[in-house]
């Protein structure tokens, strides 16, 4: 057999081809060993905002309490009628409308122009002398100071 310098020609294109195709395959098979590689790395986890702080309320001191205990049953049931549906059941309110156990000094000194007089009518907060004598709500005001010297933890 002679061997023609075109077979020889064609001979050598046959393994160009095969040589190239063989990097292709070799090159294609490397890559996913590359990436679970990649993908098996530990992640750094996200830089993290800090949390916005809250705001710490604290409870002003509670004025004496001065009345009997009748009086603070009064109290309870007038707050439980009149009271608790907004200002929450047992004088411990949700934190939408004033928790009453939290009125200052100058809130505790207005209690009966607000709860009678309606002075704050204009930010929803009814004015009932129209459905309560002032001792009820006398009674009422006791037994807030009550329950907000029960919840006191200060001096
Ligand atoms: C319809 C809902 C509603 C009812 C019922 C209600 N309140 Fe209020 N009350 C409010 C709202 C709203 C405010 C907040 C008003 C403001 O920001 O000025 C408020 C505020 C107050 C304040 C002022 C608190 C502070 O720290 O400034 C007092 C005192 C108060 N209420 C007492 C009472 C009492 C006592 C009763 C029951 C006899 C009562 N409220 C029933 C809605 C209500």
């Amino acid at each position: 057999m002679v061997i023609t310098g075109n077979f020889r020609l064609h001979c050598r294109a046959v393994l160009v081809i095969c040589a190239a195709l063989c990097v292709c395959a070799c090159g294609r098979g490397e890559q996913p060993a590359v990436q679970s590689t990649a993908k098996a790395a530990p992640a750094s986890p996200p830089p993290q905002a800090a949390p916005p702080a809250r705001p710490v309320v604290v409870m002003p001191r509670p004025p004496e309490l001065k009345a009997l205990p009748i009086v603070l049953e009064q109290g309870a049931a007038v707050y439980g009628e009149r009271c608790g549906n907004c200002h929450g059941l047992d004088g411990i309110s949700g934190g939408t409308i004033p928790d009453l156990r939290f009125m200052n000094a100058d809130t505790h000194l207005g209690f009966l122009d607000i709860v009678l007089g309606g002075s704050h009518s204009d930010n929803g907060m009814p004015g009932f002398a129209e459905v309560m004598t002032e001792s009820d709500a006398n009674a009422v005001h006791a037994y807030i100071i009550s329950r907000a010297r029960e919840t006191y933890t200060g001096d």
